[in-house]
This record gives C-alpha cells, structure tokens and sequence, in this order.
C-alpha cells in the first residue's frame, strides 16, 4: 500500500494520525485532505509540513468530482476517513451540516474509492477504506455506580468487577441509538460504509472510539476550553449538574489503534475503541482546576469558583463507556498512559503553547487561510 488520502488531517485527531503515518512509513505518500473548516488548522501539522512523504490538498470531501479525479491522479490505495464536523452543541444548532459533510461527505468518499477500485484490473485487492467513529452512535449507558466507587470508577483492573455487578458498556453489537444530530450523522456514516462493503464489496471497516483528549483540540470541546478559561480566569459553563459520564483516551492511542487497525483489522469488522477510563465532568473539571493551578504556581483549589453550573445540553447523554477487549484480545492494542499521566502532559502541552491558542482564540488563522487560498 503506497498512496494513502487522510480527511480531516488538519483536525484534531486527524493531526496526530497524520503525524504518526508520515513518521514511521517514509515509503507511504501521505495526503492529508482537509477543507479547513473552522476546525481545520496546519499549524497543527507544522513538524512534518516539510517531510518528503507529505501533501497538504485542500478540498471539501463533498466536491464528488474533485474527489474522485483525486484517486484517479494520485492512483489511492487507502482511505483514513476523519473529516467531519465534530462538535456536538453546534450539531444542535447547525444540524444541516453535519448530515450535509458527515453523511453525503462520506458517501461522497465511498463513491470515489468504488468508481476508481472497481476500474483496476484488481479491484479492490489491497485497498483500504478505513472510517472513524465515534461511541455516540450507541446512545447513552445509564449511569451506574455498583460498587460504589467515587469517580474515576474505571480503571483497567476495576472495569472487570463493574462488568461482573452489571456495570454496562458498549460493545461492537451494541444496537444503534443516536440522540444528537451529530452522533445520527455519524450513524448514518457508519451504516453506508458497512453497506458499500455488503452490496459492492468495498474493503471497509469501521472504528467507534470514545472521547479523545490531548494536543491541538480545539478549544470548544470541554478540555481545552476549560484549561484556557482557568489560565485566564474565566467562567466554567458546566451543563446540568456535571454528573454525566464520559469515558477518555489519549489522542495518541487513539492514532496508535488506528494504525494497528488500518494494517491488521479484519476487513467488514467493527472495533471499540476506549480507554476503560470513566469520569464524570465535574470530577475532571476539578482535576483540571488543580492542575492549571499547581502548574501555574496558584494556591491549591484557588480557581474552583469558576465553576458556574448553566442549562444543560439538550439531550444531553448521560453515560459513554466503551468495553475494548476485542480490540485488545484480537490485535493487542491497549492504552499507554494513566489518565493522570495524560492529564498533566496534556495541561503542559496547552499552558506552553499558549501562541496556539491565541491563533485560533483571536480567529487569526482562519482570516490567514481565507487570504492564502482566496490568492490561488
Ligand atoms: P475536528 O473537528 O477537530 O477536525 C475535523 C477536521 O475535518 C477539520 O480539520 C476540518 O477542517 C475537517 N473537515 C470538516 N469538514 C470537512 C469537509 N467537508 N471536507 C474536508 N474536510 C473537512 O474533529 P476530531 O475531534 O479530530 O474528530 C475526527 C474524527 O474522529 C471525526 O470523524 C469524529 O467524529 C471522530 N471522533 C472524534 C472523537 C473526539 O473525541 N474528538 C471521538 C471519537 C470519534
Ligand atoms: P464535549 O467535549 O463537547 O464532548 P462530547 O459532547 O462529544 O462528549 O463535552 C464533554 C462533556 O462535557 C459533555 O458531557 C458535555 C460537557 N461540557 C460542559 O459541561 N461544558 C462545556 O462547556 C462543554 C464544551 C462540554
């Protein structure tokens, strides 16, 4: 496998996915196309915007024309399908263009992939069209505290004894029953990939992973915005009560599953992707507190009264919890870090890169690529 297309490779995970490929296969050419949405951003993907095996496109993976003269030009062997509008809040108030990219986008993707694959001599052998997904399109875990655990109650080692008193997750069979507009795009997504493989045979697979943390998150979703708001003595919009549940993985495991899913996942099979790491958000916001604090040499706890309880999210569900045996059992996959581990590197990452989040909190970069493409 030699030409593959990343979507969505300027976006949060796509960054680190990017990252990962481009570093450890030189043999692969690695196209990162990406529109730039608000989301979008290269100075993500500035450490290897120079490597030989590298290429930024700018394209809507809407533009079905341009997209499939792509796979004819750069003869693609392999899809890692990111791109997406990924924000719950603005799905709720914005739901058009989450089915417009989510949905048609995808199917968009799948039609160029087939139209090009279905026209070589060997078809689909070799090719790849790999989707990323998210554990929302389950719905909502009830939540559940059987052994009567403070939070975090998941650990590795704890999540046995959860599932022994009936603690539930989500697993790969799990049935489908998404709430929001975005996880029902995502659903929709998932079910066309699933049926380009049965009616036409596209090699695909589908991954569903639970909430990333890490490096270059855009600063809406809860962890980036709230560490930028301690650092800045902000408010902390915390919706309803703070007592929903959400289960975290490391960006960077997350990239290390894809990779190994990508090169070794069986063809048509679904795997969960999660950390067995559950916090409720108000836990993980005092965590979070407290480490902006001490890192920033404020008295311990100094900020807690930025915790300002508002309206919760509609619909807002109560509970993800991914169970990621097959994954680990069948490829050998499991998380690298403690979550406290990640939590301090993360924190550390965002309080030094401080330029990062100026950039995107001032709008500038979204004015710099407006000029620069706007030039061509
Ligand atoms: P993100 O919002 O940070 O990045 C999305 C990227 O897609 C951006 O670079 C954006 O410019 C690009 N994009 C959006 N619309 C496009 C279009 N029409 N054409 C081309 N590019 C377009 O998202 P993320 O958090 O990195 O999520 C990436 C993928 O992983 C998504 O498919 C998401 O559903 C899935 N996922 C995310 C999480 C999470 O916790 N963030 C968890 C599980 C699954
Ligand atoms: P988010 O990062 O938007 O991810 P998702 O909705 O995909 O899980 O939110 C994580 C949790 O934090 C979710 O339960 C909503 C909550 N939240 C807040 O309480 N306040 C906020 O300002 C944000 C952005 C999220």
């Amino acid at each position: 496998m030699k030409n593959i297309v990343i979507t969505g490779g300027a976006g949060f995970i796509g960054s680190h996915v990017v990252r990962l490929f481009v570093n450890k296969y030189p043999e692969y050419h690695i196209i990162n196309l990406d529109k730039l949405t608000y989301a979008g951003n290269l100075a993500n993907l500035k450490d290897v915007e120079n490597k030989p095996n590298y290429e930024f496109i700018r394209m809507d993976i809407c533009d079905f024309e341009n997209v499939y003269k792509l796979f004819q030009d750069k003869h693609i062997d392999g899809i890692i399908h990111l791109a997406a509008e990924s924000h719950v809040d603005r799905s709720i108030k914005d739901p058009f263009t989450f089915a417009q990219t989510n949905v048609l986008g995808t199917l968009s993707l799948l039609q160029a992939a087939k139209l090009y694959w279905e026209s070589l001599p060997k078809r689909y052998e070799n090719k790849r069209f790999y989707h990323i997904s998210t554990d929302e399109v389950y719905g909502a875990l009830q939540i559940t505290d059987p052994l009567g655990i403070e939070s975090p109650f998941t650990t590795k080692a704890s999540s046995e004894h959860h599932q022994a008193y009936g603690h539930e997750f989500f697993v790969e069979t799990s049935k489908y029953n998404p709430h929001s507009p975005y996880s029902a795009s995502k659903a929709s997504s998932d079910h066309f990939v699933r049926a380009y493989h049965d009616t036409y045979g596209m090699p695909t697979i589908v991954t569903n992973c639970s909430n990333n943390y890490g490096p270059y998150q855009f600063p809406e979703k809860l962890i980036p915005l709230f560490i930028n708001n301690i650092r800045h003595r902000k408010p902390l919009p915390v919706y309803g009560k703070g007592e929903n549940v959400r289960d975290w993985l490391y960006v960077e495991d997350h990239a290390r599953a894809i990779d190994v899913i990508f090169h070794h996942g069986h063809i048509a099979d679904t795997y969960n992707i999660g950390g067995f790491n559950e916090w409720k958000n108000i836990d993980i916001i005092k965590v979070l507190i407290k480490t902006v604090d001490r890192l920033l040499g404020r008295p311990e706890g100094a900020d807690l009264d930025l915790i300002t309880y508002v309206t919760d999210r509609p619909g807002h569900d109560a509970r993800y919890a991914i169970d990621s045996r097959k994954l680990q059992d069948e490829l050998g996959w499991e998380p690298s870090l403690q979550f406290e581990e990640g939590i301090e590197k993360t924190v550390q990452w965002y309080l030094h890169n401080q330029e990062w989040m100026d950039y995107i909190t001032s709008g500038e970069y979204e004015r710099y690529y407006e000029d620069m493409y706007s030039k061509r």
